[in-house]
Protein backbone atom coordinates (compact mmCIF):
# COMPACT_ATOMS: atom_id res chain seq x y z
CA UNK A 1 0.00 0.00 0.00
CA UNK A 2 1.52 3.45 -1.17
CA UNK A 3 2.25 5.49 2.40
CA UNK A 4 -0.66 8.18 1.33
CA UNK A 5 -3.11 5.74 1.67
CA UNK A 6 -2.11 4.31 4.70
CA UNK A 7 -2.34 7.76 5.77
CA UNK A 8 -5.84 8.02 4.44
CA UNK A 9 -6.56 4.42 6.38
CA UNK A 10 -6.07 5.92 9.80
CA UNK A 11 -8.88 8.31 9.66
CA UNK A 12 -11.52 7.22 12.28
CA UNK A 13 -9.21 4.34 13.28
CA UNK A 14 -5.74 6.18 14.53
CA UNK A 15 -4.90 9.47 15.39
CA UNK A 16 -1.96 11.08 12.41
CA UNK A 17 0.89 12.76 14.19
CA UNK A 18 2.50 15.22 12.19
CA UNK A 19 5.20 17.69 12.98
CA UNK A 20 7.52 20.52 10.95
CA UNK A 21 10.81 20.04 10.83
CA UNK A 22 14.22 21.77 9.04
CA UNK A 23 16.92 19.98 10.05
CA UNK A 24 19.12 16.81 9.43
CA UNK A 25 19.47 16.05 13.35
CA UNK A 26 16.11 16.36 14.20
CA UNK A 27 14.41 14.78 11.55
CA UNK A 28 16.69 12.03 12.85
CA UNK A 29 14.96 11.98 15.83
CA UNK A 30 11.81 12.42 15.15
CA UNK A 31 12.19 9.31 12.46
CA UNK A 32 13.41 7.36 15.19
CA UNK A 33 10.43 7.92 17.56
CA UNK A 34 8.14 6.96 14.59
CA UNK A 35 5.91 9.65 14.09
CA UNK A 36 3.40 9.75 11.03
CA UNK A 37 4.34 13.02 8.39
CA UNK A 38 6.60 15.30 8.71
CA UNK A 39 6.45 18.86 7.32
CA UNK A 40 8.95 21.22 6.13
CA UNK A 41 6.89 24.08 6.76
CA UNK A 42 7.40 27.19 5.41
CA UNK A 43 6.83 28.25 9.17
CA UNK A 44 10.61 28.48 9.00
CA UNK A 45 11.00 31.65 7.65
CA UNK A 46 9.66 32.66 11.17
CA UNK A 47 11.59 30.00 14.00
CA UNK A 48 14.30 29.42 11.89
CA UNK A 49 14.97 32.70 9.78
CA UNK A 50 14.04 35.22 12.04
CA UNK A 51 11.33 36.68 9.39
CA UNK A 52 7.83 37.91 10.83
CA UNK A 53 6.32 35.90 8.78
CA UNK A 54 5.63 33.10 5.97
CA UNK A 55 5.39 35.84 3.25
CA UNK A 56 8.60 36.06 2.19
CA UNK A 57 10.30 32.58 2.10
CA UNK A 58 12.11 31.10 -1.15
CA UNK A 59 11.71 27.83 -2.96
CA UNK A 60 15.45 27.99 -2.96
CA UNK A 61 15.15 27.65 1.43
CA UNK A 62 12.50 25.20 1.06
CA UNK A 63 14.60 22.88 -0.98
CA UNK A 64 17.52 23.21 0.96
CA UNK A 65 15.53 22.32 4.67
CA UNK A 66 13.40 19.56 2.78
CA UNK A 67 17.11 18.01 1.10
CA UNK A 68 18.34 18.10 5.11
CA UNK A 69 15.12 16.76 6.56
CA UNK A 70 15.33 13.83 4.35
CA UNK A 71 18.49 12.95 4.66
CA UNK A 72 17.41 12.21 8.76
CA UNK A 73 13.83 10.98 8.23
CA UNK A 74 14.73 7.40 6.49
CA UNK A 75 11.71 5.89 7.66
CA UNK A 76 8.54 9.03 7.32
CA UNK A 77 7.34 10.63 4.47
CA UNK A 78 8.23 14.26 4.07
CA UNK A 79 6.10 16.67 2.95
CA UNK A 80 7.45 20.29 1.52
CA UNK A 81 5.46 22.82 1.78
CA UNK A 82 4.63 24.75 -1.25
CA UNK A 83 5.94 28.63 -0.39
CA UNK A 84 4.04 32.25 -1.23
CA UNK A 85 4.07 32.33 -5.17
CA UNK A 86 5.24 29.11 -5.77
CA UNK A 87 1.82 27.82 -7.08
CA UNK A 88 0.50 31.28 -8.93
CA UNK A 89 -0.38 29.15 -12.24
CA UNK A 90 -0.54 25.20 -12.31
CA UNK A 91 2.59 25.19 -14.95
CA UNK A 92 4.66 26.81 -12.27
CA UNK A 93 3.05 24.71 -9.07
CA UNK A 94 4.29 21.71 -11.13
CA UNK A 95 7.97 22.72 -12.04
CA UNK A 96 8.47 23.62 -8.00
CA UNK A 97 6.36 20.50 -7.15
CA UNK A 98 9.06 18.57 -9.14
CA UNK A 99 11.70 20.11 -6.99
CA UNK A 100 10.23 18.91 -3.90
CA UNK A 101 10.14 15.65 -5.37
CA UNK A 102 13.89 15.59 -6.76
CA UNK A 103 14.92 16.85 -2.79
CA UNK A 104 13.13 13.38 -1.66
CA UNK A 105 9.93 14.96 -0.58
CA UNK A 106 6.65 12.33 -1.05
CA UNK A 107 4.05 14.89 -1.22
CA UNK A 108 3.45 18.67 -1.06
CA UNK A 109 1.20 21.33 0.78
CA UNK A 110 -0.53 24.03 -0.66
CA UNK A 111 -2.93 26.81 1.41
CA UNK A 112 -6.19 27.42 -0.07
CA UNK A 113 -8.32 25.61 -2.71
CA UNK A 114 -6.34 26.15 -5.97
CA UNK A 115 -8.26 23.77 -8.11
CA UNK A 116 -6.01 23.82 -11.70
CA UNK A 117 -2.83 23.68 -9.80
CA UNK A 118 -4.20 20.10 -7.30
CA UNK A 119 -5.45 18.65 -10.69
CA UNK A 120 -2.61 19.33 -12.34
CA UNK A 121 -0.10 17.82 -9.67
CA UNK A 122 -2.48 14.93 -9.05
CA UNK A 123 -2.35 13.94 -12.81
CA UNK A 124 1.45 14.05 -12.15
CA UNK A 125 1.39 11.57 -9.67
CA UNK A 126 2.30 13.95 -7.05
CA UNK A 127 0.16 13.62 -3.64
CA UNK A 128 -1.12 16.94 -2.50
CA UNK A 129 -2.02 18.17 1.22
CA UNK A 130 -4.42 20.69 1.97
CA UNK A 131 -4.56 23.39 3.78
CA UNK A 132 -7.69 25.70 4.99
CA UNK A 133 -8.92 27.96 7.73
CA UNK A 134 -5.74 30.27 8.49
CA UNK A 135 -3.97 30.42 5.80
CA UNK A 136 -0.55 32.63 6.78
CA UNK A 137 0.90 32.95 3.46
CA UNK A 138 -2.18 35.54 2.21
CA UNK A 139 -3.64 36.32 5.97
CA UNK A 140 -3.63 40.02 6.67
CA UNK A 141 -3.95 38.88 10.67
CA UNK A 142 -3.56 36.02 12.36
CA UNK A 143 -6.85 35.00 13.73
CA UNK A 144 -9.49 32.14 13.78
CA UNK A 145 -11.12 31.59 10.84
CA UNK A 146 -14.76 30.29 10.42
CA UNK A 147 -16.37 31.84 13.44
CA UNK A 148 -19.21 33.86 11.20
CA UNK A 149 -21.21 31.62 9.32
CA UNK A 150 -20.31 32.51 5.95
CA UNK A 151 -16.79 31.94 6.44
CA UNK A 152 -17.63 28.62 8.13
CA UNK A 153 -19.79 27.81 5.09
CA UNK A 154 -16.98 28.25 2.64
CA UNK A 155 -14.02 26.43 4.38
CA UNK A 156 -16.43 23.50 4.75
CA UNK A 157 -17.23 23.63 1.05
CA UNK A 158 -13.33 24.32 0.50
CA UNK A 159 -12.35 21.07 1.55
CA UNK A 160 -15.21 18.96 0.13
CA UNK A 161 -13.69 20.73 -3.15
CA UNK A 162 -10.15 19.11 -1.80
CA UNK A 163 -11.33 16.15 -1.18
CA UNK A 164 -12.94 16.00 -4.77
CA UNK A 165 -9.60 16.40 -6.06
CA UNK A 166 -8.31 13.88 -4.92
CA UNK A 167 -6.17 15.79 -1.67
CA UNK A 168 -4.97 12.95 0.50
CA UNK A 169 -5.41 15.26 3.64
CA UNK A 170 -5.99 18.35 4.97
CA UNK A 171 -4.98 20.38 7.53
CA UNK A 172 -7.29 23.04 9.20
CA UNK A 173 -5.54 25.80 10.99
CA UNK A 174 -7.14 27.98 13.61
CA UNK A 175 -10.46 26.90 13.12
CA UNK A 176 -13.65 26.81 15.62
CA UNK A 177 -13.43 23.29 17.29
CA UNK A 178 -17.11 22.58 16.32
CA UNK A 179 -16.19 23.24 12.53
CA UNK A 180 -12.99 21.52 12.32
CA UNK A 181 -15.75 18.72 13.91
CA UNK A 182 -18.00 18.89 11.22
CA UNK A 183 -15.59 19.15 8.39
CA UNK A 184 -13.93 15.94 9.76
CA UNK A 185 -17.14 14.15 9.76
CA UNK A 186 -18.15 15.41 6.19
CA UNK A 187 -15.29 14.18 4.02
CA UNK A 188 -13.56 10.79 4.12
CA UNK A 189 -10.07 11.87 4.00
CA UNK A 190 -8.02 12.75 7.28
CA UNK A 191 -7.96 16.53 9.07
CA UNK A 192 -4.96 17.44 10.85
CA UNK A 193 -5.34 19.90 13.02
CA UNK A 194 -3.40 22.84 14.15
CA UNK A 195 -5.40 25.04 16.42
CA UNK A 196 -8.56 23.18 15.65
CA UNK A 197 -9.40 21.27 18.67
CA UNK A 198 -9.65 17.85 19.06
CA UNK A 199 -12.57 15.99 16.48
CA UNK A 200 -9.34 16.07 14.10
CA UNK A 201 -7.98 13.28 12.77
CA UNK A 202 -4.53 13.76 13.80
CA UNK A 203 -2.54 17.25 14.92
CA UNK A 204 0.40 19.23 13.80
CA UNK A 205 2.67 21.45 15.60
CA UNK A 206 6.11 23.83 14.74
CA UNK A 207 8.40 21.61 16.67
CA UNK A 208 10.41 24.60 18.03
CA UNK A 209 6.91 25.35 19.78
CA UNK A 210 6.51 22.52 21.23
CA UNK A 211 9.93 21.99 22.41
CA UNK A 212 9.53 25.46 24.00
CA UNK A 213 12.13 27.43 21.54
CA UNK A 214 10.87 30.85 21.91
CA UNK A 215 9.62 31.90 25.85
CA UNK A 216 7.59 34.81 24.37
CA UNK A 217 5.62 32.90 22.12
CA UNK A 218 2.70 31.31 24.17
CA UNK A 219 -0.15 31.21 21.63
CA UNK A 220 -3.21 29.52 22.89
CA UNK A 221 -3.43 26.04 20.59
CA UNK A 222 0.55 25.34 21.24
CA UNK A 223 1.31 22.47 24.17
CA UNK A 224 5.13 23.01 25.27
CA UNK A 225 6.11 19.72 26.32
CA UNK A 226 9.94 21.17 27.08
CA UNK A 227 11.45 24.35 27.90
CA UNK A 228 14.29 23.65 25.75
CA UNK A 229 15.30 27.36 25.39
CA UNK A 230 15.77 27.63 29.04
CA UNK A 231 17.84 24.36 29.29
CA UNK A 232 19.74 25.74 26.21
CA UNK A 233 20.69 28.87 28.69
CA UNK A 234 21.18 27.45 31.07
CA UNK A 235 23.69 25.41 29.12
CA UNK A 236 25.36 27.75 27.44
CA UNK A 237 25.82 29.94 30.92
CA UNK A 238 27.88 27.00 32.15
CA UNK A 239 29.97 26.78 29.43
CA UNK A 240 30.59 30.32 29.09
CA UNK A 241 31.81 30.31 32.91
CA UNK A 242 34.09 26.96 32.59
CA UNK A 243 35.90 28.29 29.60
CA UNK A 244 35.62 32.06 31.40
CA UNK A 245 37.54 30.18 34.57
CA UNK A 246 39.78 27.98 33.01
CA UNK A 247 37.74 24.27 34.05
CA UNK A 248 36.49 23.58 30.46
CA UNK A 249 38.75 22.18 28.85
CA UNK A 250 39.89 20.11 31.13
CA UNK A 251 42.19 16.79 30.81
CA UNK A 252 39.55 14.79 29.58
CA UNK A 253 38.90 16.64 26.69
CA UNK A 254 41.92 17.55 25.86
CA UNK A 255 44.44 15.52 23.41
CA UNK A 256 47.83 14.35 24.91
O1 LIG B 1 4.36 26.02 7.79
C1 LIG B 1 3.90 25.31 8.68
O2 LIG B 1 4.57 24.99 9.67
C2 LIG B 1 2.53 24.85 8.54
C3 LIG B 1 1.92 24.14 9.69
C4 LIG B 1 1.57 25.11 10.73
C5 LIG B 1 0.77 23.31 9.30
O3 LIG B 1 1.93 25.07 7.54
Amino acid sequence: MEWQERIKEKKGKEKIVMLTCYDFQMAKLLDEVGIDLILVGDSLGMVFQGLPDTKSVKMRDMIYHTKAVVRGAKNTPVIGDMPINSYTTPEIALKNAKKFQKAGAKGVKIEGNHPQVIKTLIKNKIPVMGHLGLLPQTAKKYKVRGKEKKEAEKILKDAKELEKLGVFSVVLECVPEALAKKITESINIPTIGIGAGRYCDGQVLVINDLLGMDEKFKPKFVKKYLNLAKSIKRAVKKFKKEVKTGIFPSPEHTFH
